[in-house]
C-alpha cells in the first residue's frame, strides 16, 4: 500500500519507495502540509507562529491562519496572501474561494483525464482522492495523488464540479501545490528561444516570487515547464532535489514563493493570464496532471526517476523493432523538392544504410516559399506528377521507409484553406490578424476545423505507406480569440485550442497505427509531457551546431530520456566534409536518435563510408543510449565541455562521452569519474583495446582538452 490514512490522526502518508510525503487534516477540515522527503525523515507538528496581518476564522482560532499554513491547496481571498492555487468566480461576482475537507476515497489505479494526455497506470499504481467542497458556492474540488511508487513520482491534478445552483467562472487553476517549510534552494530552470532552446539557469531562491511560465498557447522554446528545486550542496550525484514537470502543451505557469516566514510554495498549473473556463450546473472541469519527485542523490538521480517514468509511463509504444536513422530534407533543400529530388535523396541513403527519407515542408498546395499553402493537404501535383502514392511506392520499392511533414495547426493567409474559411483562425473581432512566420493559427477548439484537417489528411493519406509523420508548429498564438465562443468564454479559446490539438494527434495515431510520430515545434518548441503522450520523439532543435546542441542536449536530459531526443548531424557550409567535423558531430548525435540533414547526394566518397561506418557504430550501441541509464559528470552550462556515460542496470556496459565546445590555448587534463563501475571488476575499453579496473574508472578517466572547438572522446568500457 502506497497510500495510508490514519483516521485518528487524521494523517495521510503518501510512499514511493524512496519518499515520503506527509499531510493531516486539521480539526478534520483543513489539509496542512507536514512532509516530503526521503522515507522516515523528521519533520515538525503543524504549529503558528503568530505574526500580526494574518486573518484568521474566529471560529477555529489561530491555528488556523491560512497565511501562516504549508497546505495542500489554496483557494483565494481566504486570508492566505501567497498565490493560490484556484479562482472561481460565483454569482455574487467575487473570487473568494474556501475550501474544506468533504471525503477522501483511496484505490488502486488512477482516473482517466478526458481529452488530456496522461501518465498510463501500472500494476501498482494509487490514487488518493481528496473531495474539498466551497460551502456558500457549492462548487467541489477533488485533489487527486497518484502514486508511481517504483519510479518514486507522485502526480498531482484537481478537478472542479460546479455541484450549486449558479454557474461559476474558473479564472485560475492550479494541478501542484507544494509547501517546503524552508527556502534553502537553488532553483533550476530552462529558458531559451528558437534555436537556443532549453538553457540551463540556477540560482538560489530569494524572497517573492521567482516564476517561469508561457503565455504563448505552446510551452515554448522561451520556458521548459520543467522545474527543480536543489539543496545548495546538491551537484549530479548527491543532495535533495525536488523535480517538477506539467503534462500539457500549452500556456503553463510555475510558480515558486517564499513567504514571509521563508517557507517555500511550488505550485505548477494554468495559472491565470491565458485562461478562464465558464461552469454551468453540474459540469465538471480537470486540469492537466503535474508530476513530482524527490530524491537525496542529486540531480541525477532525479533525471533517472524522470526518465524512468517517462519511459514507463508517457511514450507511446515503439512502432518499429528498432528507431530507423532518418536523412531528412530540409537542411538540404528548403522547399526545393520534387519528386526526382527526393528519389536521388533515396538512393543515397539505402547506399550508406539509412533507414528512412523524411521529406520536410514543400510538398503540398502551392508551398514554394512559407508565404502560401498551409492548409492544403493535397501533393501538388507539378513537384509530384504521378501523386503521392505512386511516389511514396517508387521510394518504398528501393526498400526504405518513408516519413512526410504536416504542419496541422496552422494557415497561411494565401490557401485555399483560408480562402474558404477565413473565420476559422484564431482571432479577436475587429482586431488585425497578427501574422508570424505569414501564417495563421488555425482554431482547433472548433471542431468543424479538426473535421476538415481529418477529412483532408484521409483523402491524401489513406493508402499510402507512410511510416513516419513529423508534425510541426512554427508559430504561438496571439491574438487568441474564436469565432465560435460566447464573449464570456473567450479565455478558454487557448485551452480548447490544446484539446483540439490532441483530438487530433490521437486521431493520427489511431488511424495510421504502424507510423511513428516526431513532434516539432520550429525545434523543440513544445518538447513537454503533453506531446510526449503522441510522439515517439521530439526535435530537439533547429539548431544543430555542437556548441549549442551539447547544451540543448544536456538540459533536455535533466527531465526527458535520451530516446525523446532527435539528433541530426546537419552539413552547414560542408562543414562536415572536414572528418574532425564529422565524427565530432556524430559523437555529439550519439546523445539521442540518430539521423542526418544532409545533401547525400552531393557527398563524396569519404563523407559517404564515414557515415555507412558511422550507422553500424550507431547500431551497436543504440539500445545503451536509447534504453541505458544516463549518469550526468558535467554540466557544459558550468564547464566548456560535457560529460556523461549511459550504462545497463546490471552495470557491465558504460558508454562515455567528453564533448568539449569551446578551444582552450593551454592543454589541461580532465579527470571524468565513471562512479557507477565496480571496484572489483576488470573492463575492457573497445576502442582502444585497453583495460581497467573498476577501482581506476571510479577515481576518474582522464583526458586533455585542445585549442579546437571539436574536441571528444568516447569510450565504451566493457565487464570482463
Ligand atoms: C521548422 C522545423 O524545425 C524544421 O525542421 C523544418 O521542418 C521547418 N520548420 C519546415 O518549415
Amino acid at each position: 500500500m502506497s497510500i495510508i490514512f490514519d483516521n485518528e490522526k487524521k494523517l495521510f502518508t503518501i510512499n514511493t519507495k524512496n519518499s515520503e510525503y506527509i499531510f493531516q487534516l486539521l480539526y478534520g477540515k483543513f489539509p496542512i502540509h507536514l512532509y516530503y522527503g526521503k522515507p522516515g525523515g523528521e519533520y515538525e507538528e503543524h504549529k503558528v507562529n503568530w505574526i500580526a496581518f494574518a486573518p484568521y476564522y474566529p471560529e477555529h482560532g489561530v491555528e488556523y491562519t491560512p497565511d501562516l499554513c504549508k497546505r495542500e491547496y489554496a483557494g483565494f481571498d481566504n486570508g492566505d496572501f501567497r498565490a493560490s492555487s484556484i479562482k472561481i468566480r460565483n454569482a455574487n461576482g467575487d473570487m473568494s474561494t474556501d475550501l474544506i475537507y468533504k471525503s477522501h476515497r483511496i484505490f488502486s489505479g488512477r482516473l482517466e483525464l478526458p481529452g488530456l494526455p496522461f501518465a498510463d497506470t501500472a500494476e501498482d499504481t494509487e490514487t488518493l482522492e481528496l473531495t474539498m467542497i466551497d460551502e456558500l458556492t457549492g462548487v467541489e474540488v477533488k485533489l487527486y495523488y497518484t502514486v508511481y511508487a517504483e519510479e518514486d513520482i507522485i502526480s498531482r491534478y484537481v478537478s472542479v464540479t460546479n455541484s450549486g445552483s449558479d454557474k461559476v467562472v474558473i479564472e485560475k487553476l492550479m494541478s501542484l501545490l507544494l509547501d517546503l517549510p524552508d527556502h534553502e534552494y537553488d532553483m533550476i530552470s530552462l529558458y531559451g528561444q528558437h534555436w537556443k532552446e532549453r538553457h540551463f539557469q540556477r540560482h538560489p531562491l530569494h524572497y517573492g516570487a521567482q516564476n517561469v511560465f508561457s503565455r504563448r498557447g505552446a510551452s515554448s522554446h522561451q520556458f521548459n515547464p520543467f522545474i527543480a528545486l536543489a539543496a545548495k550542496d546538491a551537484d549530479e550525484i548527491s543532495g535533495n532535489v525536488y523535480g517538477f514537470n506539467f503534462v500539457y502543451s500549452g500556456s503553463f505557469l510555475d510558480e515558486v514563493e517564499v513567504d514571509q516566514q521563508g517557507f517555500t510554495r511550488v505550485q505548477l498549473g494554468l495559472g491565470e493570464e491565458n485562461f478562464s473556463w465558464r461552469l454551468a450546473v453540474g459540469e465538471t472541469f480537470t486540469s492537466p496532471e503535474a508530476i513530482m519527485t524527490f530524491t537525496d542523490s542529486g540531480i541525477g538521480q532525479m533525471s533517472r526517476n524522470f526518465h524512468k517514468f517517462v519511459k514507463a509511463h508517457i511514450l507511446p509504444p515503439e512502432p518499429f523493432a528498432q528507431r530507423p536513422v532518418v536523412l531528412n530534407t530540409w537542411e538540404a533543400c528548403y522547399m526545393d523538392i520534387n519528386e526526382n529530388v527526393l528519389l536521388e535523396f533515396a538512393d543515397a541513403a539505402v547506399d550508406v544504410g539509412i533507414d528512412m527519407i523524411v521529406m520536410d515542408d514543400g510538398w503540398f498546395g502551392e508551398r514554394h516559399e512559407d508565404n502560401a499553402g498551409l492548409g492544403d493537404w493535397y501533393e501538388n501535383k507539378k513537384k509530384f506528377p504521378e501523386g503521392l502514392k505512386a511516389f511514396v511506392d517508387k521510394i518504398k520499392s528501393r526498400g526504405i521507409k518513408f516519413g512526410i511533414w504536416i504542419e496541422p495547426e496552422m494557415v497561411n493567409p494565401d490557401s485555399d484553406l483560408y480562402r474558404a474559411h477565413p473565420d476559422w483562425c484564431l482571432h479577436c473581432k475587429g482586431r488585425t490578424r497578427l501574422e508570424s512566420r505569414q501564417q495563421l493559427v488555425l482554431d482547433m477548439g472548433n471542431p468543424e476545423v479538426v473535421e476538415y484537417l481529418k477529412n483532408s489528411f484521409k483523402k491524401t493519406f489513406d493508402g499510402v505507406a507512410i511510416d513516419y509523420f513529423k508534425w510541426d508548429a512554427n508559430r504561438h498564438l496571439s491574438p487568441v480569440g474564436s469565432a465560435i465562443l460566447e464573449p464570456e468564454c473567450q479565455g478558454e479559446a487557448a485551452y480548447r485550442f490544446m484539446l483540439g490539438s490532441y483530438e487530433l494527434f490521437r486521431w493520427l495515431k489511431e488511424t495510421y497505427p504502424n507510423a511513428m510520430l516526431e513532434n516539432c515545434s520550429g525545434g523543440g518548441g513544445r518538447y513537454d509531457l503533453g506531446m510526449m503522450k503522441y510522439s515517439t520523439m521530439i526535435w530537439t532543435s533547429d539548431n544543430t551546431v555542437p556548441s549549442y546542441r551539447i547544451g540543448i542536449q544536456h538540459s533536455s536530459m535533466l527531465a526527458y530520456p535520451a530516446a525523446t531526443m532527435s539528433c541530426h548531424i546537419s552539413n552547414h557550409h560542408n562543414i562536415c566534409n572536414d572528418p574532425r567535423q564529422l565524427k565530432y558531430r556524430f559523437e555529439v548525435a550519439l546523445g539521442g536518435a540518430l539521423g542526418y540533414e544532409f545533401h547525400l547526394p552531393h557527398a563524396n566518397e569519404e563523407v559517404k563510408a564515414t557515415i555507412r561506418e558511422q550507422i553500424k557504430t550507431y547500431r551497436k550501441y543504440e539500445k545503451l543510449i536509447l534504453d541505458g541509464e544516463y549518469y550526468p559528470v558535467a554540466n557544459p552550462f558550468e564547464k566548456n565541455y560535457s560529460a556523461y556515460y549511459y550504462t545497463t542496470e546490471g552495470r557491465d556496459k558504460f558508454l562515455l562521452s567528453f564533448l568539449q565546445f569551446s578551444p582552450e590555448e593551454n592543454a589541461r587534463e580532465i579527470t571524468i569519474p565513471v562512479l557507477e563501475a565496480n571496484e572489483n571488476a576488470i573492463y575492457l575499453e573497445e576502442f582502444s583495446g585497453k583495460s581497467y579496473t573498476g577501482r581506476e574508472l571510479r577515481s576518474g578517466i582522464k583526458v586533455m582538452t585542445d585549442n579546437t572547438d571539436c574536441n571528444s572522446t568516447m569510450w565504451s568500457f566493457i565487464l570482463q
